[in-house]
């Protein structure tokens, strides 16, 4: 976020330097159409050679126009805060964590299902359980004890809420970060997160669960750690779930 913040500033500084000696030595006016895209592109490149990941190269290419599009509209500058403000809760663990929201399908949830223990009383801890979805799927499992964990104050408010309507009085939901929770007390931890935090999160995983009990991973595999076994879902995301049994 600081490197695509860094390159805008740098693209606008070197263009309004660039604009201001030509207009000035070689009375040469460029057009607003012309910087607006320039900006862009400039922010783009600079964005690469700063390390930033591919995907965020259309964001700053189309970043200036975007700005220009907003301030076209004149819309009310309390609006901009209050979407800006609105996506801040959500999106919370996008620029520390490098973890934003995205949700485990139905399809998930039932392969999950598949792999609670049997027979027993088992706890299950979804690490970041966004809006509380796979936690209340699975909350008919009359033998489990559901935990979710979350930081993000909008999806927390959220997954609380659907705990104490959906949950049967299995579910619990707490505004804790998973980097404090003890792993040793669950026999199936499931995280769905990105690649950012796999190698720490398994590391911690790896000295504190207990044997017999399951790490699952939604997608994310952790580098020189391959999983036990690997289930590939027939749906359109080709989701992966990656287990590690200790
Ligand atoms: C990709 S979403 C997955 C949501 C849910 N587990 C699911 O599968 O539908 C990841 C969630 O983890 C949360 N998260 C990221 N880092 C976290 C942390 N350190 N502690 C608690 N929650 C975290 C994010 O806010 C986000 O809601």
């Amino acid at each position: 976020m600081v490197r695509a913040i860094l390159a805008q500033l740098i693209a606008a500084i070197a263009l309004a330097a660039g604009t201001y000696i030509l207009a000035r030595f070689g009375h040469i006016q460029i057009q607003i159409a012309i910087l607006i895209p320039a900006q862009g592109l400039l922010a783009a490149a600079l964005g690469t050679g700063f390390g930033l990941a591919r995907w965020w190269l259309p964001l700053q290419a189309l970043f200036p126009a975007a700005i220009a599009a907003a301030l076209a509209l004149g819309l009310p500058s309390w609006l901009y805060l209050t979407a800006f403000s609105v996506l801040i809760l959500i999106y919370w663990n996008a620029a520390g964590e490098r973890v934003p929201l995205y949700l485990s399908n139905q399809k998930t949830c039932r392969a999950l299902e598949a792999l609670l223990p049997a027979g027993r009383s088992f706890t299950f801890i979804d690490m970041g359980c966004g809006l509380g979805a796979v936690l209340t799927r699975l909350a008919h499992q009359p033998r489990g004890r559901f935990v979710g964990i979350e930081t993000a104050p909008l999806p927390f408010m959220v997954s609380w809420l659907r705990a104490k309507l959906l949950g049967q009085g299995r579910v619990s939901v707490h505004r804790a970060n998973l980097w404090d929770q003890d792993f040793g007390a669950f026999d199936v931890v499931y995280c769905f997160l990105s690649p950012a935090p796999m190698p720490a999160l398994f590391e911690k995983a790896r000295a504190e669960m207990k044997p017999g009990s399951l790490l699952i991973s939604n997608s994310f595999t952790v580098p020189d750690h391959p999983a036990d076994e690997i289930l590939n879902l027939d749906d359109r995301r080709a989701t992966q779930l990656h287990l590690w049994r200790f």
